[in-house]
């Protein structure tokens, strides 16, 4: 057995469906599913029933979480056009914004103009504005970045054009940043075709040639890995009008160590991309006494039997990996050692 000691990994775009989702995932369930990840920090996103977008919602939210947690999580604000003008106030529980521009799981939208104008005017500056943009809305957040010198991040980054238009932007030096989930990595739209429903998430999984383009970017333009963990349960994707999302948290690390493995990236660079970068980029506090350990000559099979998850499922079931997460300190407590949780719910911190 060969023993790696890693930071504890940070994510930064997790659905822990809190609150009304609770039948898909909870926050002890979800943060029991990023320990077994070997991931100490979770930034939770906004598109809950109801959304993260009014300070009632968000302090009952943070109630829930003091209770429940097992490692450190951090809040979404959503925006809203509803809701724009209380937009600042959401800033004293949240650690970051989301805005969606593009289609996807819950009703949350930001589809106009003075919208964005408003949540980069009000959004205070020390805090960051991620974006859900896909295709062209990539541009539409770069020119905000732009005009407003701020930065902004992009979430889930899948296409070829996409992530070249990020590195022309970084090129003039604007203040963006971006994240690539580990299925848009892995996967492509043939895995789609083989796993139906279960393969479907947005963005959509895309072709051989737009996961080229993100490996030739691993080392250059991208600058976290975030598992965009979005738990369904198996009944609600296998119904007549299946959510989009997969589950993520517990294969990431493998799948990242399996590409180190093969020589696609350096451990250095999974260092950055998984627990560095995202606490830089985000502004975390460190975890003082935080480690995890991996065994990195573990081979096996990815399974939907050991899961912590709720949803019980992952698209990368019968996957060969390398890379078992043994043991996992929080603040110098053992919290996960050999497939158990030891954390305590109520343990982790909420980040504000
Ligand atoms: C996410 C979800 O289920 O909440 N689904 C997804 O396909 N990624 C929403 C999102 O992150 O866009
Ligand atoms: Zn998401």
């Amino acid at each position: 057995m060969s023993n790696l000691m890693l930071p504890g990994l940070v994510d930064v775009h997790t659905h822990l469906r809190v609150p009304g989702g609770e039948h898909k995932e909870d926050f002890t369930t979800g943060t029991a599913a990023a320990l077994a990840g070997g991931i100490t920090t979770v930034l939770a996103m906004p598109n809950t029933t109801p959304p993260l977008t009014t300070p009632v919602v968000l302090e009952e939210t943070i109630q829930k979480a003091q209770h429940s947690i097992l490692c450190d999580v951090g809040l979404f604000a959503g925006a809203s056009p509803e809701q724009i003008e209380g937009v600042i106030e959401l800033s004293r529980y949240t650690v970051a914004l989301k805005i969606y521009l593009n289609d996807t799981f819950g009703p949350l939208r930001v589809e106009d103009l003075p919208t964005l104008n408003a949540c980069f005017r009000l959004w205070p500056r020390q805090k960051l504005i991620a974006m859900h943009a896909e295709g062209q809305s990539v541009a539409v957040g770069i020119g905000l970045a732009a005009a407003y010198q701020r930065p902004v991040h992009f979430c889930h980054i899948s296409r070829k054009e996409e992530i070249e238009l990020i590195a022309a932007a970084k090129a003039q030096r604007l203040p963006v940043t971006c994240e690539v989930t580990p299925h848009h990595l892995f996967l492509t739209e043939a895995d789609a075709d083989r796993l139906g429903p279960l393969g479907d998430m947005r963005p959509r999984l895309a072709t051989a040639k737009d996961v080229a383009a993100l490996w030739a970017h691993i080392h250059s333009t991208i600058d976290c890995i975030a598992t965009d963990h979005a738990p369904h349960t198996l009944e609600e994707k296998q119904s007549d009008g299946p959510p989009p999302g997969v589950a993520g948290l517990e294969t990431s690390l493998p799948l990242m160590l399996t590409a180190v493995k093969e020589n696609r990236l350096d451990l250095d660079q999974l260092v950055k991309l998984m627990a560095t970068n995202p606490r830089r980029i985000f502004k975390l506090p460190l975890q003082p006494d935080t480690h995890i350990e991996v065994d990195t000559e573990a081979e096996f099979s990815l399974s939907n039997d050991e899961l912590q998850t709720k949803c019980g499922w992952t698209p990368f079931a019968g996957m060969n990996v390398v890379g078992r997460v043994r043991r996992v300190v929080l603040r110098g407590v053992e919290v996960y050692k050999d497939g158990q949780i030891i954390a305590e719910p109520g343990s982790g911190q909420v980040l504000i």
